[in-house]
């Protein structure tokens, strides 16, 4: 039967085969027609007869539900708006990147990578240098060639789903083009708005009296994390393909080729790259980028170097949140000048008070800054900078804006040095204490200072901790001032306060609701989030991981800070601070927690007062024992290793990071709870104590071969 034949068939005389063709055609048709009206203003068709076709589609649709395509139009612009964005739990982690500044920073890199895979002065190592993209990260997932999902990084673990605005996106493909694509494919990249599409948009936005944005990255963002898909598909929003998640099959042997493969395939790429040998010919490229960086029709913050050889990036693996074998390199901080009207004393929640320039506002780098950073007391007496000064302001990135200087041309002449307070601004006025040697000021009220307080359930709630939705920094404020919250705990008995939410300024029905949910939606948490929320001293997201991993659950990781703690303090006591105990020195043993950060922490759980919220916040929840790493089959997992020796095969960086990729522990001294020890060239004094304690000893040989 002929397309026009068929075309104008009745939806119910239609065969199925003649459906599938049918839903095809109307596919390509009304996507055709959405890009001549969305992104060319130049529609062909009258509306009714547009809407005519959509409505054909949706009635055939409704009758082979199980034709629906993936590219349907019925799942992209004008499908309803969703209540709130779905999650994604993205299948391998989405992770960031590095920073080098400078010169030195990049030998660094390079260094570190030749050191952890034991490379030669002489053997070269490609690397490939691409333009690094302000916009949005963003996956797309792509089966049997179809776009069937597009997630933002979101926290990098879960993102949110943004399918139908991704699907609006005029130059990514839909279906990919040429052949030999993986059956599964999650191309990784950048989301980003061109500065010339950046700068209309605004125009647009202006004279219409809607919200301006501050730099295309925002305007990508705000675009494409709309819940109404339309507002997406009007906003001219490109794709870079830079990266990939999980592929059924590889993409290549190096970043050369898979970046060909993903523009063979349709994706656009980052360009100028370059591949580049030695650290002479990455920096002759970042300068040569820096110079062209205005010519560029986006906008971009740096560069991004990575290894060229894909077995080699999988054997550099990771460390914490981003790859050891890329680098963003970024370009120097924007700077600009305006007047500080005033300094105050932000504290912090550990009690650190930071001085706080508060600025005229002013643009630095299309971003609009109000306040800086002034870091410590010594730093304003050395840079003598004044209320009432001009100064100069830099923002490098995402990184707090920073006071540099005064300008003392223009310093008025009854200006006064400025002098730290000697009191908390807090309305118990404790005493500020320095101890000698530190530059850390601090407020001497511990958990009894508000300031520190509202600190503390600020990062409780924030991304990296219980991450929920809807209750940010001016609600915890908000909540605070009211006495709805004082403690961690309150925040999961926020239900109870419905009613005097509800008659709350700016709170409605919905909006309760949600908040409410969110926090339902939190009342189960991994114990890793759950230890970096506690907001410890030094502990931060990685060594919360480490914690959650080596302790497995709640109750074990509490009663063995407990332990730990009273084991010091009998140490102390005995003044004999050397004799630690074992629980102690277990924790100690975990590569990756020093003795200060382990002081910090059992001294957290030393703390009646600190137990009592714990307890009262345990009461609420539910802690979930931190799943094995993904690799838990593997016989060295939940193990602990320790190596010792010069090995032959790898580097000591590189057996670690393996081992621990497998789920095993790797620790630094051997204990009678060391499962195996690894015994490398001319070992020592840890290879004797094994043979004492008759633990498994393990040539490097058979190491390998236990592993696989
Ligand atoms: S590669 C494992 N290449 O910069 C991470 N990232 O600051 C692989 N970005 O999260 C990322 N341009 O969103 C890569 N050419 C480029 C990039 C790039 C921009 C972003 C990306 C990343 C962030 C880190």
């Amino acid at each position: 039967m002929s397309k026009a034949a068929r075309a104008a068939k009745a939806v119910e005389d239609l065969s199925a085969d003649e459906a599938a063709a049918e839903l095809a055609r109307l596919a390509a048709l009304i996507a055709q027609h959405d890009r001549l009206y969305h992104e060319q203003d130049a529609p062909m068709i009258s509306d009714a007869d547009y809407d005519a076709l959509r409505q054909r589609n949706e009635a055939i649709e409704a009758r082979f539900p199980e034709l629906q395509r993936a590219d349907s139009p019925s799942l992209k612009v004008g499908a309803a708006p969703a209540a709130g964005f779905g999650k994604v739990q993205h299948s391998i982690p989405m992770l960031s990147l590095g920073n080098a500044f400078a010169p030195e920073d990049v030998d660094e890199f390079l260094a570190r990578i030749r050191r952890f895979l034991g490379l030669d002065d002489g053997e070269a190592l490609e690397v490939m240098a691409e333009p690094k993209i302000d916009g949005l990260s963003c996956a797309l997932r792509y089966e049997d060639g179809e776009l069937v999902q597009g997630a933002t990084r979101g926290d990098g673990t879960t993102g949110e789903e943004i399918t139908a605005n991704v699907r609006t996106i005029a130059d990514l493909p839909q279906k990919l083009k040429g052949k030999g694509w993986p059956e599964v494919l999650e191309v990784r990249g950048e989301v980003y708005m061109s500065r010339h599409d950046f700068a209309a948009l605004n125009k647009r936005q202006e004279e219409a009296g809607a919200k301006v944005f501050a730099n295309p990255r925002n305007a990508a963002a705000g675009s494409l994390r709309q819940l109404d898909p339309k507002i997406t598909a009007e906003r001219p929003l490109h794709f870079f393909g830079y990266a990939w998640g999980q592929v059924s099959a590889p993409l290549g042997a190096t970043v050369t080729e898979a970046r060909d493969r993903l523009q063979s395939w349709g994706f656009s790429l980052n360009e100028p790259s370059a591949l580049c040998n030695g650290r002479d010919d990455l920096l002759a490229y970042y300068e040569k980028i820096m110079a062209e960086r205005a010519e560029l029709p986006f906008e971009i913050d740096g560069v991004v170097y990575k290894v060229n050889r894909l077995d080699l990036q999988e054997r550099l693996g990771f460390v914490s949140r981003a790859p050891r074998w890329a680098i963003a390199h970024k370009f120097p901080a924007e700077r600009a000048e305006t007047k500080l009207n005033a300094i105050t004393i932000q504290v912090g929640r550990t009690g650190a008070l930071t001085p706080v320039a508060n600025l005229e506002p002013i643009s630095v780098g299309g971003v609009v800054v109000a306040r800086a950073t002034l870091h410590n007391e010594d730093e304003i007496a050395r840079k003598d900078v004044r209320e009432g000064d001009h100064v100069i302001i830099q923002r490098a990135g995402d990184v707090i804006p920073q006071v540099v200087s005064a300008v003392l041309a223009k310093r008025p002449k009854n200006s006064k040095h400025y002098v730290f307070p000697t009191t908390c601004p807090c309305p118990l006025a404790t005493p500020v204490v320095r101890p000698k040697g530190e530059v850390v000021a601090r407020c001497s009220g511990g958990l009894e200072c508000p300031h520190q307080q509202v600190r503390q359930l600020m990062h409780f709630v924030s991304r990296n901790a219980f991450d929920i939705e809807g209750l940010g920094v001016e609600n915890i404020q908000e909540f605070w001032d009211a006495g709805l919250i004082k403690a961690p705990a309150d925040i999961f008995r926020l239900r109870d306060h419905r009613e005097a939410i509800l008659e709350r300024e700016r709170w409605a029905e919905q909006s309760v609701a949600n908040l409410l949910q969110a926090i339902e939606d939190r009342r189960r948490i991994g114990l890793d989030r759950f230890v970096y929320a506690l907001g410890i001293r030094q502990i931060g997201e990685a060594t919360a991981k480490l914690l959650a991993r080596s302790y497995g659950d709640f109750a074990g990781l509490r009663t063995a800070m407990i332990a730990a703690e009273k084991e010091r303090a009998a140490a102390a006591e005995a003044r004999k601070p050397e004799e630690v105990g074992e629980t102690y020195a277990e924790l100690c043993n975990i590569e990756g927690i020093g003795m200060s950060m382990a002081d910090d922490l059992v001294g957290f759980f030393g703390e009646d007062h600190n137990l009592a919220v714990l307890n009262d916040l345990a009461g609420e929840l539910t802690i979930e024992a931190v799943a094995a790493p993904a690799t838990s089959d593997s016989p060295v997992a939940g193990k602990t290793v320790v190596f010792t020796g010069s090995l032959q095969t790898m580097t000591r960086s590189e057996a670690k990071a393996k081992a621990e990729s497998l789920g095993a522990k790797v620790a630094g001294s051997v204990s009678k709870k060391t499962d195996y020890v690894v015994i490398g060239a001319d070992a020592g004094s840890k290879a004797k104590k094994a043979e004492a304690l008759g633990l498994t000893m393990l040539s490097e040989e058979e190491w390998q071969n236990l592993i696989g």
